[in-house]
């Protein structure tokens, strides 16, 4: 298997899948270019993992996960990161037989909508048949983990990254400013900040699991106080290098940046986004509908970002399929544990891969700063001095 490493200077590599055989089965992450001297606790990376954790509400799969991380590998006796590669583990706690059991009665039976499909044509007999393997939801632990090293970075820098529920089923979260959002972030199941909105998408999401069913949404992610100049104009425009961030997250279907496909039907005039000089003599921009990106570079406006997410492929609705042995079809019985949307969870992931990727940005563009040696006028608007 290729590419379980993602970013350039700051680096995560992750391992391990939901049903590892062993003792001591679990999903791990090595993260590469942490700064020496940071007072990261294992508190503070639970605190991010808690926010993805299954089993909690009735939104949420039944699956007991306790996703208790162990920090292993570079912090010295003081305390603090040594600069050293960080390591961190998630061990998985609910892997009964029974549960091992009722993959096994359908491991040769592809799940519609799931990756066993295309595994199958991949791995071929040797497909981790129990719980998806590197496809299941839970691999995106080890993620998370990682995205809170990166967010502890980013706090240092000032900058804020959230997401929250924008839409499910056709309800939508009203038009909110960053700090309205930021008020009632996480105030409900399905992390929406119009709490109304979130009341009557809650109901919804339990009528369709009444049903078997899962119910698919959009999430938005926000990244306050960016400075401007991240990203490169050519194959490495800051969007290009967050579409492939959050798009390797399972059940993303779709990105917008910004005003996003709106602007297939807006006049020029409507998109651009005029500039102002604010009282702080800055550059600032009226409108956002750029999303924080001009030409592939942060321009020191909110990034934001849109997320199509699926519904959770796993229903508790009987299914027809192939058995890829016998390469007849068969049905598919239904299947009891799953989100019946993956919306109350999936934010968490969005946040941690939208971190990792800017602070391999600013890595990048400091470095590429500190040889540039621009006049002082131009590094003063960036926001370096
Ligand atoms: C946090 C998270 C949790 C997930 N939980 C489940 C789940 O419980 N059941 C399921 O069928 N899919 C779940 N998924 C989605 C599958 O992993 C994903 O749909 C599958 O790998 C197929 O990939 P694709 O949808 O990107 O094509 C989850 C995804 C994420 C990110």
């Amino acid at each position: 298997m290729l590419g379980n490493t993602f970013g350039r200077l700051f680096r995560i590599t992750t391992c391990g899948e939901s049903y590892g055989k062993g003792k001591g089965s679990g999903l791990a992450v090595i993260v590469d270019g942490v700064p020496p001297g940071l007072k990261i606790t294992r508190e503070y990376i639970q605190k991010e993992l808690d926010k993805r954790r299954p089993g909690v509400g009735k939104l949420n799969s039944p699956r007991k996960e306790t996703d208790q991380c162990e920090i292993f590998a570079g912090i010295g006796q003081d305390g603090l990161t040594t600069g050293a590669p960080l390591g961190i583990i998630v061990y998985n706690v609910d892997t009964k037989k029974i549960h091992v059991e009722q993959y096994r009665s359908y491991k040769d039976i592809f799940r519609p909508g799931h990756a066993t499909y295309s595994f199958f044509l991949k791995y071929g007999e040797y497909q981790d048949w129990c719980g998806a393997g590197r496809a299941s939801g839970r691999e995106t632990v080890a993620r998370v983990a990682g995205g809170a090293v990166a967010k502890f970075i980013l706090e240092r820098e000032g900058i804020e990254i959230l997401a929250y529920t924008k839409e499910c089923m056709g309800i939508r979260c009203r038009e909110m400013t960053f700090e309205e959002i930021k008020k009632n972030y996480r105030k409900n199941e399905i992390n929406c900040p119009d709490l109304e909105a979130a009341k009557k998408m809650e109901e919804k999401v339990l009528e369709i699991k009444q049903q078997g069913d899962t119910a698919g949404g959009i999430i938005e992610v926000i990244a306050h106080n960016v400075p401007p100049g991240l990203g490169e104009p050519v194959f490495d425009k800051m969007s290009a290098l967050i579409a492939h961030a959050l798009c390797s997250i399972g059940a993303v279907k779709g990105i917008e940046f910004g005003a996003g496909f709106r602007v297939a039907n807006m006049k020029g005039s409507e998109n651009n986004d005029q500039p102002y000089i604010d009282n702080n003599g800055k550059i600032r921009f009226k409108t956002n509908n750029a999303g924080g990106i001009l030409g592939g570079i942060t321009n020191g406006e909110d990034i934001v970002v849109r997320l199509a997410i699926k519904p959770t492929p796993t229903i508790s609705i009987e299914q027809t399929s192939i058995n890829m042995r016998t390469m007849k079809e068969e049905k598919l019985k239904p299947i009891t544990r799953r989100d019946p949307t993956l919306l109350g969870r999936i934010y968490a992931v969005a946040e941690a891969m939208m971190a990792i990727a800017i602070v391999d940005a600013l890595y990048m563009a400091r470095a590429y700063d500190a040889l540039a040696k621009l006049d002082s006028k131009w590094m003063k608007l960036k926001g370096v001095y």
